[in-house]
């Protein structure tokens, strides 16, 4: 089997390498992938562009990839899923229109709301006087988010009425994310905790993958500015047998159902961000149409089915045919970021660390190779991902990998898992 892996972070990493575990798979191919991809055994780097449908295509036809997996969201919004399957190409991943859970918070909340799965209140504005009386009708905290992808940055929290009108007033009149924020989602803040709820999906079966857990913000104890995530373990704790039983029953299979029964049958990995409050009451903070990253690499670490395999299973509507099996071990994935990180950072600083054990791996995002060396290349850097025998001895084994790494110019958590230790006291 030649698989072919969409995307250059450490989610797409953490794809191929798992992909690659397998006798069955002969090869796996990344575009762009980084210089973790670039040095691992039986996987290679195409150089292009992870939005360049028309060359992706001409490459799995000339490959004869058996089965691509996009990582993504951006060319997933493109329709790259619609233009394979146009061309007779299997690849993993929802069509243009459903990956609009994850490309309009709007299409999102009003998805949820009329087939009453639950989520936070809101509103949809388009204008700066009807989104401040909503505000102000509703009260504060309230959370102010643009419509369309903002890489990350279009949610604010606004405490006070001034900061909720900034932000309004930022995203409608100034522009500040584009086409992005020319529509706001206003909503209400929703307390708890929360957990990654990541899913593969084949139009109509469902197969849950392991549970987890990420940390947004850069510093400790959830403090400082949003990020891509700076850490990840699973299993998650908070995500007890009930509080997973209530996810599928009332948000996964309901949101399953809805969208094939509204006529975009969902295909591919399906996330749902989730706020777990303290009675184990969930709601969706929003969807995802593609895998999380961090959360990739602890739970690609577990897998110990081929994933490849998985993919074609539901590409083939069989997804209520196989089972997925996991290392009953917990892993922890530590995100080492260039320092500066999420604002502006240095690059070309070289990397080492020592070869991967069968229990501690490290994930590359922003990485590329030159002259056989690992140059940072991003914000978000490495993941140093372990297993443990439970939460703690995962996040020693992975803070002792993270020791091991030579980098000047790194910046890391200190606390990667704390929630979940904290939920097990
Ligand atoms: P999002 O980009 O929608 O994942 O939001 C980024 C982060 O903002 C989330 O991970 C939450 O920590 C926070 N957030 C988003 N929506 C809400 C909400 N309604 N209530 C509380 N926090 C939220
Ligand atoms: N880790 C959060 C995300 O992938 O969106």
């Amino acid at each position: 089997m030649k698989v072919l892996v969409i995307g250059s972070g450490g989610r797409e990493h953490a794809l191929a390498w798992q992909c690659s575990q397998f006798d069955e798979v002969k090869h796996v191919f990344v575009a762009p992938g980084n210089a973790g991809t670039a040095l691992e055994n039986k996987i290679s780097n195409i150089d292009i562009n992870s939005e360049n449908i028309a060359e992706l295509i001409s490459f799995a036809k000339e490959e004869s990839i058996d089965i691509t997996i996009v990582g993504p969201e951006a060319p997933l919004l493109l329709g790259i899923v619609d233009e394979f399957l146009d061309q007779g190409l299997a690849i993993f991943g929802p069509s243009k229109i459903a990956a609009q859970l994850e490309g309009s918070k709007a299409f999102c909340k009003d998805f949820l709301d009329r087939n009453d799965i639950p989520t936070a209140y809101y509103g949809v504005f388009t204008e700066t006087k009807s989104a401040t009386e909503y505000v102000k009708g509703k009260g504060l905290p309230i959370v102010i988010k643009a419509d369309g992808l903002a890489a990350g940055k279009g949610v604010i929290i606004a405490n006070t009425l001034g900061e909720a009108i900034h932000a309004i007033t930022d995203m409608l009149e100034d522009n500040c994310f584009g086409a992005a924020g020319s529509k706001v989602v206003i909503e209400e803040f929703l307390v708890g905790e929360e957990a990654s709820f990541i899913v593969m999906v084949d139009g109509s079966n469902i197969l849950p993958m392991a549970t987890s857990q990420d940390h947004k913000t850069r510093d400790n104890c959830d403090k400082g500015p949003n990020t891509g995530g700076m850490g990840a373990y699973s299993p998650a704790p908070v995500v007890s047998d009930l509080v997973f039983e209530n996810v599928m029953e009332n948000i996964i299979r309901p949101t399953v159902a809805a969208m094939r029964n509204e006529g975009m049958p969902y295909t591919g990995f399906l996330y749902a961000g989730l706020m777990i409050d303290d009675n184990g009451g969930v709601k969706v903070l929003e969807y995802n149409c593609r895998f999380g990253d961090p959360e990739t690499q602890p739970i690609m670490m577990r897998l110990k089915s081929n994933l490849a395999k998985l993919c074609l299973f539901a590409l083939n509507g069989s997804l209520d045919k196989v089972s997925a099996n996991w290392d009953d071990r917990t892993a922890l994935g530590v995100v080492m970021a260039a320092n500066g990180y999420p604002g502006s950072y240095q690059k070309g600083d070289v990397i080492s660390y020592p070869k991967a054990s069968s229990a501690s791996k490290v994930f590359h995002a922003g990485t590329k190779l030159e002259s056989n060396k690992i140059l940072s290349s991003g914000g978000r850097v490495l993941c140093a991902t372990s297993l443990g025998s439970g939460l703690k001895d995962a996040q020693e084994k992975a803070y002792g990998l993270v020791s091991e790494v030579k980098w000047n110019g790194s910046y890391f958590r200190t606390d990667i898992g704390f929630k979940g230790l904290r939920n097990k006291e």
